[in-house]
């Protein structure tokens, strides 16, 4: 008995204390306080876009010796890798995002966050011209502002090849509105479908979804998709159920060409199991308004009618980017993205530009692992610029106070005495790390329940597994890596939602 009172009361005392630093985080996270304003003699730092590498770059930069702009298109942050599970339904759009005056209300100094696309950026002039493009637009829209550092973080689009119809006919899987497209889209085949008098042939056509690309991004679509037909259309739309098909056209011999042969074996024998085709060695060649041209191994093509096309073919630069690199022609020559020493800066570029995540072309994969890596490294390395700046500031003066007194002064000897520790600091300022990516492994859902996971060893060699339980930790690992308690919060109770009560078949128009 006493026992179990000690269990009872170990256990209260749990609840009231966790519910108390949740209650203290949240609160925290929810009150910014004061913050220093602009300052005139602070340099400019210009950060070009809010996704996973400028998120992870402001999370830990200390803005106190910069006056900091944040300019991009979208005013949050996307937490990419939950986005499949948007578009269909287990997770609301708001859960994934986080704005990023959530980010920069909390940092020292003022952030000036401004919703707009960066439209040109001249290196030698140090300019950025940035447009509002949303739909509501005031007297002022389009402007040019100078900058000291600029960060350009601003990812790549969707690599559509300039085959014919992907932009008219197809969805995307980039960002938020491309998830709720889809979801809208994929009920709307539904309803079709069940509308009375719809031939078997054409209830088929508008049940078929397909993917391309078999690149993780399809793989994880095709999974959730498979999920919300097994787990709720299965209850809502019996009659309909069994005519839905999934297919994956993948150009390559195999999908997830960047994990190991074991876990694309298994990834296959999953998808078999759960009945979505996977077709490889197949090209996309033209998407309809009601099918899809696909041109196979034997190099015969073939038209297949379908409801619905998801387009995740991989990245392009954006044009912004294109242009960047036409300034500096002599040394930005790789087609795949801007080039950057190994501190991140621009090359070509007088060392006040950095660049960062998938628009640049680095030795690693474009993931956000690698852009929030970079992103925190490059906070770091300003932080000590900031210091440099300021050191050389301090020297100047110190310089210019010398030059007016006499040698051999006590002042002077004092004077001579500052220059030579913070010449020394200097020194330390100005010994810069380059960039090393740590790599924590590659993750990726594929349905059913069940993940796979490529872990590295400290040590070398890989874990490679798949299953139940690397669905799991699957689950975890990204409810960690959300950038907020709010995020994990609507996360996690997004999860238990559905489990509860399914997923949502209402179609928003
Ligand atoms: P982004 O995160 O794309 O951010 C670019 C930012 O620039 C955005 O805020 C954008 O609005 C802004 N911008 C665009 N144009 C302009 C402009 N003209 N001016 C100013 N700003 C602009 N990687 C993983 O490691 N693990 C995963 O599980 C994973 N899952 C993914 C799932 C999906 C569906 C997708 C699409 C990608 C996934 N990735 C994953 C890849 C990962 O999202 C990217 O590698 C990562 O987002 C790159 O970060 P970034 O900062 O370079 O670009
Ligand atoms: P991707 O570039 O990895 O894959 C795209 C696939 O589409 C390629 O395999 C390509 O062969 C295929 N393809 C291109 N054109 C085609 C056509 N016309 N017909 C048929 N197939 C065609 O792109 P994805 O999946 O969007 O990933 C982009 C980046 O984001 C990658 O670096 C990836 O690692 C990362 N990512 C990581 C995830 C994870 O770790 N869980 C999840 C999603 C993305």
């Amino acid at each position: 008995k006493r026992f179990l009172q000690l269990v009872g009361s170990a256990t209260l005392v749990t609840w009231i204390v966790g519910g108390a630093a949740f209650y203290y985080v949240a609160f925290k996270e929810r009150t910014p306080g004061e913050q220093l304003p602009h300052d005139p003699s602070k340099k400019n730092l210009v950060i070009l876009g809010s996704g996973w590498g400028a998120t992870s770059l402001l999370n830990t930069l200390d803005t106190t010796e910069f006056n900091v702009y944040v300019i991009s298109p979208r005013n949050y942050f996307l937490f990419t890798p939950l986005l499949p599970s948007v578009a269909v339904g287990t997770l609301g759009p708001r859960s994934v995002i986080q704005p990023t005056r959530y980010v920069t209300r909390h940092k020292a100094r003022q952030v000036a966050v401004i919703e707009a696309a960066a439209t040109d950026v001249d290196p030698v002039n140090k300019t950025v011209t940035f447009s509002d493009t949303s739909e509501v637009q005031g007297l002022v829209s389009s402007t040019t502002l100078k900058f000291d550092y600029l960060v350009y973080a601003v990812g790549a689009e969707t690599q559509t090849f300039n085959i014919p119809g992907v932009r008219e006919n197809a969805c995307f899987m980039k960002e938020l509105d491309d998830a709720e497209k889809m979801q809208r889209r994929f009920l709307d085949c539904l309803e079709s479908a069940a509308f009375p008098g719809q031939s078997q042939e054409e209830q088929k056509r508008l049940l078929h979804m397909v993917v391309v690309g078999g690149g993780p991004t399809g793989v994880e679509l095709s999974g959730e998709i498979h999920d919300f037909l097994e787990e709720d259309l299965r209850s809502w739309y019996p009659e309909l159920a069994n005519n839905v098909r999934i297919t994956l056209v993948e150009a390559l011999p195999s999908v997830l060409p960047s994990f190991s042969k074991q876990l694309i074996d298994y990834t296959e024998s999953t998808f078999k199991e759960a009945k979505i085709d996977i077709l490889t060695k197949t090209m996309v060649k033209e998407i309809k308004e009601k099918s899809v041209i696909l041109q196979g191994p034997d190099g015969v093509k073939r038209e297949v009618p379908c409801g619905m096309v998801v387009w995740a073919a991989g990245n392009t630069l954006r044009k912004v980017t294109k242009d960047l690199m036409a300034k500096l022609p002599e040394h930005q020559t790789n087609r795949r993205g801007l080039s950057v020493d190994e501190y991140l800066r621009l090359l070509g570029s007088d060392k006040s530009i950095f660049a960062l995540g998938d628009c640049t072309a680095t030795s690693y994969a474009p993931t956000a692992q690698v852009a929030s890596q970079q992103g925190a490294y490059l906070a770091k390395i300003l932080n000590k610029v900031a210091r440099r700046d300021h050191l050389l500031h301090e020297l100047t003066q110190i310089q210019v106070q010398l030059a007016s007194l006499p040698e051999g002064t006590p002042e002077s000897a004092e004077l001579l005495k500052q220059k030579e520790r913070l010449s020394k600091e200097l020194v330390k300022a100005e010994k810069l790390k380059p960039f090393k990516y740590s790599h924590q492994g590659s993750l990726a859902y594929i349905g059913s329940e069940k993940a796979i996971a490529d872990l590295p060893f400290s040590s070398g060699g890989n874990l490679a597994v798949g299953g139940v339980a690397t669905y799991l930790f699957w689950r975890s690992a990204y409810l960690s890596k959300c950038f907020s308690l709010r995020n994990r919060t609507l996360v996690a109770s997004d999860w238990i939602k559905v489990k509860l009560f399914g997923r949502d078949v209402s179609r928003e128009s």
